[in-house]
């Protein structure tokens, strides 16, 4: 089985794209000028940005070159891309908009200080090891009353009462799939799937924060509060399957086997769990928070 294992698939789902919608629409952004849109995958906020406002300039960073690529192919095809810094400073001041990706880390920016009107981080600030290390940054990028923007799935607080369940009989079917791929292997005489103890990460929801955590955390780092609220989105069956065949979430999820069985696995339980439970959806929370530079 050939698996997708970019965040693509998961954030071009169309309840993904509504959650950022209504997210982004709630920010004042009528003067928005420059943008800068962290670990901004293949840039799907970006996309959603310049739908509400066309004018704006935004850069988008990230890690994986992979992600940038196909940023990059997709913004070309649409004639919004640019090159580099200069073309997007051009299209800013003739009003015409456009994306420039950068690769880098979200928390070492290479950027002049109080040069962005908005910094914005769709579902990514949970990855972050060091979050004071990344507040200072934003901080400093950002313009006096600047403002920051982040929303995440990967809080404390995220499951609505009543559907844990689903995640429990997720993993147990994801792992029921890799035993019996196991077996399969063995039986056919080639080596087994096994689980390399070193690698094995702490609990996947070990480190999430609560709301009113990430409200104290933005305080002390000089950013005054302006919304902080919860929305909420329907997972799919297929929002199930394409999260768990993101690398990203399926190396941390289903941690010290190999990538590509760990994203399988995940999609194969999607299916099998959503079949179990009986469910065509679930919903679950995403924590929005907003605040300016102090
Ligand atoms: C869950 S995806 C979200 C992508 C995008 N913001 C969206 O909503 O479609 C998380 C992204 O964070 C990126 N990432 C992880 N750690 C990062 C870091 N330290 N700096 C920059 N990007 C990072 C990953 O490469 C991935 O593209």
């Amino acid at each position: 089985m050939q698996v997708n294992t970019t965040y693509e698939p998961f954030s071009q789902q169309p309840e993904y794209i509504q959650v950022n919608s209504e997210f982004l629409q709630t920010l004042p952004l009528n003067s928005i000028n420059r943008v800068l849109d962290l670990a901004c995958g293949t840039g799907t906020l970006a996309e959603i940005l310049l739908s509400i406002r066309p004018e704006a300039g935004i850069v988008g960073i990230d890690i994986s070159a992979t992600s940038l690529d196909i940023g990059r192919r997709h913004f070309r095809e649409r004639g919004l891309l640019a090159e580099n810094q200069a073309e997007l400073d051009e299209r800013i001041a003739d009003q015409r908009g456009g994306v420039l990706f950068v690769e880098g880390s979200a928390d070492i920016l290479p950027f002049e200080s109080d040069g962005f009107d908005l910094v914005m981080m769709g579902n990514s600030i949970h990855m972050l090891p060091d979050k004071d290390k990344l507040l200072s940054a934003i901080h400093r990028v950002l313009k006096p009353g600047g403002l920051f923007a982040f929303n995440s799935a990967f809080f404390v607080g995220t499951y609505p009462e009543g559907t844990e369940y689903v995640y429990t009989e997720w993993i147990k079917s994801a792992l029921a799939y890799i035993t019996e791929q196991d077996e399969a292997l063995r039986e056919s005489g080639k080596p087994g799937i096994t689980r390399k103890r070193g690698k094995v990460k702490k609990a996947f929801n070990k480190g999430w924060m609560a709301a009113d955590q990430w409200v104290s955390l933005l305080e002390q780092n000089s950013f005054g509060v302006q919304h902080n609220g919860l929305r909420t989105m329907q997972w799919t069956q297929e929002s199930f399957e394409t999260v768990g065949a993101y690398s990203g979430f399926a190396e941390v999820m289903m941690s010290g086997y190999p990538a590509e069985v760990a994203s399988q696995s995940l999609q194969e339980g999607a299916k099998r769990a959503f079949s179990t439970c009986g469910v065509s959806a679930i919903p679950r929370y995403w924590l929005e928070i907003a605040a300016t530079k102090k």
